[in-house]
């Protein structure tokens, strides 16, 4: 998967997207999250205090279905939240979409850098990601800083199971996170 570090859970992927959220809170309160979101980082959103601002995914107007972030996009909306004085702390993508389109993790992570944030992908959809060349890469190789991933909807596990894995980048919720485990 190219995780640092790897958290198996019960609860879902909810539960990794409310752990999530209380994780970057520790890098500040604003976050940018894609609209075309599930519920469960709300729930973490409210928990961690998190103050959010929204971005619209692309949308597919001949099917009328919603997909990814793009780079572009992502670009203009922290630049935007930047000059009106809101700049985030964190990105919350979702990738691939509910109708399984994918976006361009690297790119998103390279832009959520450059603007000081990091990037979570809410990856639920794609626990298989990264395990065979003809599929999409693991976002945790890609940049991702925190990847959510649902074991139990097309991996095949338990109900309930799902992962949280940390990435590899320099960014500090990588090191926050990291300087909290134990030592062996
Ligand atoms: C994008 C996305 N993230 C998170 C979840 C939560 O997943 P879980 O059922 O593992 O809690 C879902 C569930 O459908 C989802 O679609």
């Amino acid at each position: 998967m190219g995780a640092r570090r790897s958290w198996f859970l019960t609860n879902g992927a909810s539960q990794a997207n409310r752990t999530a959220a209380i994780a970057v809170r520790g890098l500040g309160e604003r976050v940018l999250i894609q609209r075309s979101s599930h519920s469960s980082f709300t729930d973490g959103m409210l928990l961690a205090g998190l103050v959010p601002a929204f971005i619209a995914p692309s949308i597919d107007e001949r099917h009328g279905i919603a997909h990814g972030l793009t780079p572009a996009v992502l670009d203009e909306k922290l630049a935007d939240e930047a000059r009106a004085g809101r700049a985030v702390s964190s990105v919350y993508a979702v990738s691939p979409s509910y109708f399984g389109s994918v976006a361009d993790v690297a790119g998103l992570a390279e832009v959520a850098h450059a603007h000081g944030a990091a990037l979570i992908v809410d990856g639920a959809w794609g626990a298989h990601f990264g395990f065979h060349p003809e599929l999409p890469e693991s976002p945790a190789r890609l940049g991702a800083d925190l990847v959510v991933s649902s074991t139990h909807k097309l991996a095949g596990s338990l109900t309930q199971s799902a992962m949280l894995h940390l990435g590899r980048g320099s960014w500090p919720i990588a090191l926050s996170l990291w300087s909290r485990e134990p030592t062996r």
